[in-house]
């Protein structure tokens, strides 16, 4: 084989890959030399403490905010083309969302279509079709009409999930999802999440609840400002590690058996 034929046969990872990663605020770092790998249908858990640098991470996978050092692709091209390309679905953390605006819940699960529309962006029978199914899946169809602003915390995460799913995006970004939720919407989400691994997505999902990555995530990634540890949860949720990534202050973060090392 030549080394042209092996290079077109090279594969290109579905996913998310982060090589080396730095973003600081006018200058001061808050992520340096972090990176990750993650295929399509896994699950990757993202778990550090306030101020480890997880929104960070997720708004430089998003182009929100520009890494000083490294590369990042998505689906194998860059962040620009994939968020032109709507690869990417991202439900933010609520403290970093504006809900004050009047749009409806509707609307926002509709913004998730956009990508396929026209520039007039006027919705189809197709488009309604994937808003009211999204809905059903989040279970917020009796919510559609109402103001996004007027919405629980809870409810409001279901819409920017049902947003995502409209979209149809290969990759889901989830910043602190199950922060003040009910146990009702808990479960719902953890179905959708192992829903979305069948379909071969690839999600990263970042939370302060450690059993919550026990219970759902394939890897684990652990940060404070840089990446401590990664890979699969049994093997990297070590005592060890965990005492790392909480700075010695883990307790009520340790609830429940933690695997041995
Ligand atoms: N827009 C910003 N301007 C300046 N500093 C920021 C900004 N956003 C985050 N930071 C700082 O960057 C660090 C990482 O924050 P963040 O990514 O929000 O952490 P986490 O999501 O893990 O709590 C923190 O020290 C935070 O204060
Ligand atoms: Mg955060």
């Amino acid at each position: 084989m030549n080394q042209f034929s092996m290079t077109s046969h090279q594969e290109v990872l579905t996913g998310i890959e982060a090589d080396q990663i730095c973003v600081d605020y006018n200058g001061t770092v808050a992520l340096y030399d972090a990176s990750l790998k993650l295929s399509s249908g896994t699950i990757c858990g993202l778990v550090g403490m306030n101020g480890a640098g997880k929104s960070t991470f997720f708004k430089a996978l998003m182009g929100f905010v520009r890494p000083s050092r490294g590369t990042i692709r998505i689906n194998g091209v860059s962040v620009g083309r994939a968020q032109r390309e709507q690869a990417v679905a991202y439900v933010p953390q609520s403290e970093g969302v504006d809900c004050s605006f009047p749009v409806s819940v509707w609307d926002v699960v509709m913004m998730g279509r956009y990508g396929a529309m026209n520039l007039l962006r006027i919705p189809r029978e197709s488009d309604r079709k994937a808003v009211l199914h999204s809905l059903e899946r989040v279970d917020l169809v009796d919510l559609r009409h109402r103001p996004i602003g007027t919405l629980s915390g809870g409810q409001r995460k279901r819409a920017f999930l049902a947003r995502a799913i409209a979209q149809r995006a290969s990759v889901l970004l989830l910043d602190e999802p199950f922060t003040g939720v009910d146990v009702r919407t808990e479960k719902l989400m953890a179905d959708l999440f192992s829903q979305f691994r069948r379909e071969g997505r690839t999600i990263l999902v970042s939370t302060h609840d450690l059993s919550h990555v026990r219970n759902f995530c394939d890897l684990v990634v652990l940060i404070n400002k840089t990446v401590l540890a990664y890979g699969k949860t049994s093997e990297v949720f070590t005592a060890e590690n965990l005492t790392m990534t909480f700075g010695g202050l883990p307790p009520n973060l340790l609830k429940g058996p933690i695997a041995s090392d």
